[in-house]
């Protein structure tokens, strides 16, 4: 197992801004992805993020002298995470499904957290709703198929952290943790888990996620 605690008090706060037309609701407190780099690589490292999003893994990789590289479906998104980056470069506009034609280097470590989904919905936001890829089943294979691509740019013996909370909607509980631990596993190790216990959060949102932690074994 990694040395990580099990239970992680970290601050709810969203440090960075996001582009005007969009919204952070998605984004995950810098303090996830700040933690994780600290802890889990060194200056100089290459840590990639396959789902982007606002930037918020990239910015915090520079910040601790580290290398990003970031995937991110959606145009404005990427422009803007990119556009704030000194590795701009470093930063595709892709479909995550495609990492292994990118012709990305090695990677020393990946932070991320993907899209969510309820089980009981139809629209797969790995997909952007497209409705031949509809459905939870759908979504958690096309996690899986991502992950088994992250893996061919991971190096041997790197670890791959996902940000990760259950989710309820109504009466509907979806276990997202509990699948994503499935889908990670199917390509890497699981070596550890902690509980990260939000301090400053909405009442009404939810008290705790959870980081998963797998290693490229090979
Ligand atoms: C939960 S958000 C990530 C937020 C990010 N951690 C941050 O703090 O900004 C998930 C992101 O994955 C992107 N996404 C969804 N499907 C994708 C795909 N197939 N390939 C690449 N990116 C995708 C979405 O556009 C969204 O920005």
């Amino acid at each position: 197992m990694i040395n990580l605690p099990s239970l992680i008090t970290l601050p709810f706060a969203h440090e960075n801004t996001v582009a005007a037309d969009d919204s952070a609701e998605d984004k995950y407190p810098e303090s996830i992805p700040r933690m994780l780099i600290q802890r889990l690589s060194k200056k100089g490292d290459k840590v990639f993020d396959p789902f982007l999003g606002h930037g918020t893994s990239a910015f915090e990789a520079e910040a601790l002298e580290r290398i990003p590289y970031g995937v991110e479906a959606d145009g404005g998104r990427y422009e803007w995470a990119a556009g704030q980056c000194e590795y701009w470069q470093n930063i595709f506009h892709a479909d995550a499904a495609d990492i292994p034609a990118l012709g990305l280097p090695k990677m020393d470590l990946c932070v991320s957290s993907p899209p969510f989904m309820a089980r009981h919905h139809k629209w797969n936001p790995l997909a952007g709703g497209d409705p031949d890829f509809s459905g939870y089943g759908t979504y958690l294979q096309m996690l899986s198929d991502i992950f088994a691509g992250v893996k061919t740019i991971m190096k041997r013996g790197s670890l791959v952290c996902v940000h990760v909370e259950n989710v309820q909607i109504g009466k509907v509980f979806t276990p997202l943790v509990r699948d994503f631990s499935f889908c990670l596993s199917e390509s890497f190790v699981p070596v550890g888990e902690s509980i990260i216990k939000w301090e400053g959060r909405d009442t009404n949102e939810p008290q705790h996620s959870h980081v998963l932690i797998f290693k490229n074994s090979q």
